[in-house]
């Protein structure tokens, strides 16, 4: 308030002095105008008295009584204004002048003429106006002359410039006055609203009265609100190309100082110990979100908080069970967390996926809530959150947790760290707000996620979802415009941020041309050159549809047999949770349905399906895709699907088919795919008829879209848009904080 006070005063000051310059300017004309005025006024006083006077003057002179005449004068002289008069004869002599005549006066001056004439003499630096009246007598003609003093027409043209500066230094002081209380006015009005907007955000902000000096946070306000000015420049510069370094400017200028870290089950690098070597080998996961994250983090640097489930991890770590990752090019932290076998039995094998799995997929395999599961899973949520705790080297770090596995912990963290940007990202689907509500710990869950600062989903779908949830389930305040809910006064911001690939893909760098991949897999898969390949690649789960698709491939067989010997399909599967018996049904029905496929539709030299059960690294999966003609993506629910975005990352020849269900998360972006119904056998085989037969020009097409889609939405444009609505909260946070002191 002192500074805005100081800035209206100076307002005020630079106004009247330009004011006080103006009226000096236009201080000669009004000289002149008043000099004019008042010159104007003592002729006609002159006038004046010479009628007055005029015939007694004529009356002394006929009488030559010069006795009368004087006495004329004098009285005429009395005027205070009228210095002298006198009678200057024809030939130029003065007679009877009164007291105060000039000495220097000499009727050689004035004009002597027919007319009244008038003119200035200046004696002793004193300004005189002459006034000559011709008088006639007796044809005898004399003037009588009239001395005024003007000096006091200087000293009212001081007073009337005097009088006029003031005047316009009064009027330009009012109006100044009046703008800057307008002005200072609408501030305060405006200051105020914004200290109203924070003190609704802000719970018990009665609190904030007097706590704090008001200027102080008035300032604090616009310097917070200039940044945020900066902020978006960068973020209108930073959508033209989504990159590594379009990231990290962003954290740089938007969030400086803020250090990330990332919670999640799964870890990005695994080390294993061979069973046949004995030798340390490093895996890389097949996990959607460790394909999404990883980019991310090497580009912003951090620590990266998993479970080290390898069994060689122990070996790798330092005593505080970090290791720099990436192991070749290290960039950021990876902090193992130790978790036993009776707690991964309850927490991820239990809760996380024979219960929220299931519950979320829609899949059609019911959901298991056992109460340990859900202890384990309380207390595995309470060991990450320490650990962020632990980690963390502020006291407002940006913290991104990672899926189902933690739904309790953004709110374990928020009590520990009040302040810290807390980003929940629910990397599956969220399921209408009637089937989520057989979870016994429904109101927890829900509660645990909205201690989040923002909530991610990867369609608008699931967030809708989320709310119908939240509504039905928890006393909120939801508001869909903006896209918030508020719980106990702390808001949290809900939105849709759909997943994808880092672009150009890493796994890309080093393949050979499609060309030799087409015939490099084909040998290494025993095929002949022409025949048609089309793979599905995926973790071996009951949720990619992995029964159905072949269902499908039977089906086409079945009715255009010509395509014997003539296609392949390869389905790819690694291994995952095979410890459950939904996953280790899923993986017999899978090898008993190809065997049984293979019998009735192959022979001794040709087997239409191949099923291959093994992790496969990243450059071998992009290998495939380059060398597959179709790519068959048929998860009967799914929240993003990113096999389906490397598919298309991986074919620069642009070419290649993808079939897509229309369940996946990714359809809503692919829509250049064949999209199909996955329970549909006949819709998916005529899809696969399709794909097989689709020429060239339709494919490149098709791809050439989808890969410009993909490369535009890639997975540096899906951190970055969650990290910009993060830094407007946390910018909005530190308001509040700098607010309440
Ligand atoms: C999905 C989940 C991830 C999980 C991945 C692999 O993509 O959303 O959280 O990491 O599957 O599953 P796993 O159980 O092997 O980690």
């Amino acid at each position: 308030m002192q500074r805005s006070l100081k800035r209206i005063l100076q307002f005020i000051g630079v106004g009247l002095l330009a004011a006080f310059a103006l009226a000096l300017a236009i201080a000669p004309v009004s000289n002149s105008l008043v000099d004019q005025w008042f010159r104007a006024d003592v002729e006609a006083r002159s006038r004046l008295v010479y009628n007055a006077v005029k015939m007694p003057i004529v009356r002394a002179l006929s009488d030559r009584d010069f006795d009368r005449l004087s006495g004329i004068f004098d009285s005429v002289a009395l005027d205070p204004r009228i210095l002298a008069v006198g009678l200057c004869d024809d030939t130029g002599k003065l007679t009877r002048p009164t007291k105060l005549m000039p000495a220097n006066f000499s009727c050689d001056k004035v004009a002597r003429s027919e007319g009244v004439s008038f003119s200035t003499i200046i004696n002793d630096g004193m300004h005189i106006m002459v006034g000559t009246f011709p008088i006639t007598e007796r044809n005898q003609k004399s003037y009588f002359v009239i001395l005024h003093d003007l000096t006091f027409i200087d000293t009212r043209s001081d007073e009337a410039r005097a009088m006029l500066v003031a005047v316009l230094l009064a009027v330009a002081a009012v109006l100044l006055i009046t703008s800057a209380v307008v002005f200072a006015l609408a501030l305060r009005s405006w200051m105020n609203s914004l200290r109203k907007a924070v003190e609704e955000i802000l719970p018990g902000s009665a609190r904030m009265a007097g706590k704090r000096d008001t200027a102080s946070v008035d300032d604090e306000i616009k310097r917070m609100l200039r940044a945020v000015e900066r902020g978006r420049e960068t973020i209108r510069s930073a959508e033209v190309d989504w990159n590594p370094d379009t990231l990290q400017r962003l954290l740089v200028e938007m969030m400086p100082d803020a250090e990330v870290l990332i919670v999640s089950n799964r870890e990005p690098y695994i080390h294993n110990r061979a069973p046949d070597s004995n030798k340390i080998e490093v895996q890389i996961p097949a996990s959607g979100l460790v394909a999404a994250l990883e980019p991310v983090i090497r580009a912003c640097g951090g620590t990266w908080i998993a479970h080290g489930s390898g069994s060689a991890d122990r070996e790798t770590v330092d005593a505080n069970d970090r290791l720099p990752v990436p192991p070749d090019n290290p960039s950021y932290v990876l902090r193992r967390i130790w978790v036993s076998d009776e707690e991964q039995d309850g927490f991820y094998y239990g809760l996380a996926n024979e219960g929220l799995w299931p519950l979320c997929h829609i899949a059609f395999v019911r959901p298991l809530f056992r109460e340990s599961d859900w202890h384990y899973y309380r207390a595995i949520n309470e060991r990450f959150a320490e650990a962020v705790v632990h980690e963390a080297k502020t006291d407002d770090p940006v913290v991104l947790v990672q899926d189902y596995h933690f739904a309790l912990a953004p709110r374990m963290i928020r009590q520990r760290l009040p302040k810290a940007t807390i980003i929940s990202f629910w990397h599956i689907p969220w399921p209408n707000a009637e089937t989520f509500g057989i979870c016994p710990w429904k109101e927890e869950i829900i509660d645990g996620l909205l201690g989040s600062t923002i909530v991610g989903f990867h369609t608008q779908f699931h967030c809708n979802n989320f709310f119908e949830t939240v509504d039905r389930f928890i006393e909120s305040r939801i508001d869909r415009e903006h896209a918030t809910v508020t719980l106990r006064g702390e808001e949290t911001l809900v939105r849709a941020y759909p997943i994808s690939i880092d672009w150009p893909p890493k796994a890309l760098a080093g393949q050979a041309p499609v060309a030799e991949c087409r015939v490099a897999v084909r040998r290494a898969l025993k095929l002949a050159d022409d025949i048609k390949l089309v793979v599905g690649i995926e973790r071996f789960d009951y949720t990619k549809g992995i029964l159905d698709r072949m269902k499908a491939l039977d089906d086409l067989l079945t009715r255009e047999p010509q395509w014997k010997h003539r296609l392949v399909f390869v389905q790819v599967a690694a291994p995952t949770r095979s410890r459950l018996e939904k996953y280790s049904k899923l993986q017999e029905e899978a090898v008993a349905l190809s065997d049984d496929i293979n019998q009735r539709h192959g022979d001794g030299s040709y087997k239409p399906i191949q099923l291959i059960v093994r992790h496969h690294d990243q450059k071998e999966v992009f290998r495939l895709f380059r060398a597959a003609d179709l790519c068959i993506v048929s998860s009967l629910h799914d929240g993003m699907n990113l096999v389906a975005k490397e598919f298309v990352a991986a074919r620069e020849d642009e070419r290649g088919v993808l079939i897509l269900s229309s369940f996946t998360g990714a359809s809503r972006e692919l829509s250049e795919a064949l999209i199909v119904n996955p329970y549909n056998t006949r819709e998916m085989s005529e899809a696969l008829g399709t794909g097989l037969r689709m020429p060239d020009h339709e494919q490149r097409a098709r791809m050439r879209s989808m890969r410009r889609q993909v490369r535009e939405w890639n997975v540096y444009r899906w951190a970055g848009r969650m990290l910009i609505d993060a830094a407007g909260t946390r910018r909005r946070q530190q308001i509040i904080d700098i607010a309440n002191g």
